[in-house]
């Protein structure tokens, strides 16, 4: 099994040119599955989810090829509506399938996601909003076996919590619904406006009508499309971290830094220095980390996708930080790890006290989920002497080219078997 070895403890410096979103990227390719016209994709990143999705794909029948600038998807036979257990099981997104193949076919197979290292993750805000276009549904071996007998309607929905996943599956079945959708509640992350563009561009029709409501008219025809996502902010937001934390100097490139406000200012409040241009941020890290006080929350908030590495970041301050995080209850999975690294964290619940004044020291460590891989990489870019991070499958899930990146910039780190 691959492990990474790190050396610390070296200011970053230089360039890091950020790839394209992984999570926007994944509700786009399930929303290709609605097309019978080619469509042409540029900027996903290389990374594991990515390949899972598009062996998702094909496992349903679509056809796609690469060119070495885009993914090229034909979906006009695909024609296969099972999503098995083996390909939704590693990769929760794959729900994503459900609302167009509903749209689509007018019934649909797909396993349910299963258990997950960061909390249980049901699926019920997405099956209750799918009720509501017409869709019936049982569970039956851990499948969700579900139908839409007079096909999908035009629906008002508010969700009962926000949720990415749930916003993403709705907005792209009501897209080939009869009639008008409106959905309240909505999740507002800037991957759901990428989603809207690629939907629109394609021909749908879907507009904000006010800052969490969403109004979908059904079409039924679509056209070819060319489409580049957005660039990946929990990567962008990484980075700015890894360079608060090795009082490095990093420009982040290939950004757009309004979606990263909250990332910016909370940054600035800890005392990086950070300047802004159109699609960069320049960040140098101060000597002295001020501590601080975070809560996740849904966009524009915290992301709970940053807050293990924010977390590393605080053990450095001055004084004592408060996280809470919001989202997904059993997120602290890190805490272990980074405490034998001589940080003093201590949990309650969905809150972390943070004492701050860490010197992290060099040890050998697991990864857990994604986040919390990356989390141990800053702690052991920080740290004196040699660090090995094992199941780095986590890491490989979400970043590209980590490694390179890093090493670019003047970190110590290495891949192995
Ligand atoms: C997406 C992101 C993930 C990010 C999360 C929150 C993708 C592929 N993943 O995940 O990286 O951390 O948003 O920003 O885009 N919930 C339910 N029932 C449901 C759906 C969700 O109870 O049917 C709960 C979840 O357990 C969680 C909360 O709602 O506690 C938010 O989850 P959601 O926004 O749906 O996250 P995902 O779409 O899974």
């Amino acid at each position: 099994m691959q492990k990474l070895e790190i050396f610390g403890a070296n200011k970053l410096k230089g360039k890091i040119k950020i790839s394209g979103s992984k999570n926007a990227s994944l509700a786009i390719l399930a929303a290709t599955l609605l097309s019978n016209k080619k469509i042409f994709l540029k900027n996903l990143p290389k990374v594991r989810d990515i390949e899972t999705m598009i062996s998702l794909l094909k496992s349903l029948g679509s056809k796609v090829n690469f060119t070495h600038k885009s993914l090229i998807i034909d979906n006009s036979d695909q024609n296969k509506k099972i999503a098995s257990y083996n390909l939704v099981k590693t990769m929760r997104a794959g729900i994503l399938v459900l609302g167009p193949l509903l749209a689509k076919f007018g019934s649909a197979k797909v396993s349910l996601p299963g258990g997950c290292a960061i909390g249980t993750r049901p699926i019920d805000i997405h099956l209750n909003a799918l009720t509501k276009l017409g869709v019936k549904y049982k569970i039956f071996q851990g499948y969700v076996l579900a139908t839409a007998p007079k096909g999908l309607k035009g629906s008002k929905i508010r969700f009962s919590t926000i949720s990415v996943g749930a916003t993403e599956n709705l907005i792209i079945a009501a897209s080939f619904a009869k009639g008008v959708t409106v959905l309240s509640n909505c999740a507002i992350e800037p991957e759901i406006n990428d989603l809207i563009n690629f939907l629109n561009q394609m021909g749908c029709n879907i507009q904000w009508i006010s800052k969490r409501t969403i109004k979908i008219k059904g079409v039924s025809m679509v056209k070819e499309t060319n489409y580049s996502v957005m660039f990946d902010r929990i990567e962008a937001g990484t980075y700015l971290i890894a360079a608060a934390i090795t009082q490095g100097n990093l420009k982040i490139q290939n950004v757009v830094p309004n979606i990263l406000k909250t990332e910016i200012s909370t940054l600035k409040k800890i005392g990086a220095k950070i300047k802004v241009k159109k699609q960069e941020i320049h960040i140098i890290g101060s000597k002295k980390i001020k501590n601080l006080n975070i809560r996740t929350a849904p966009y524009p908030g915290f992301p709970t996708d940053l807050q293990a590495q924010i977390m590393v970041l605080l053990c450095k301050a001055n004084k004592k930080s408060f996280i809470e995080e919001n989202i997904f209850e059993n997120r602290f999975m890190h805490v272990g790890e980074l405490n034998r690294m001589g940080a003093k964290i201590l949990t309650n619940g969905n809150k972390a006290i943070i004492e701050g004044n860490t010197k992290f020291m060099a040890a050998e460590l697991m990864a857990t989920d994604l986040r919390a891989s990356v989390s141990l990489i800053l702690a052991a870019l920080t740290a004196r002497g040699k660090s090995v991070i094992n199941r780095i499958y986590h890491l490989d899930r979400g970043y590209e080219n980590i490694e390179k990146k890093l090493k670019n910039v003047g970190a110590k780190i290495r891949r192995v078997n």
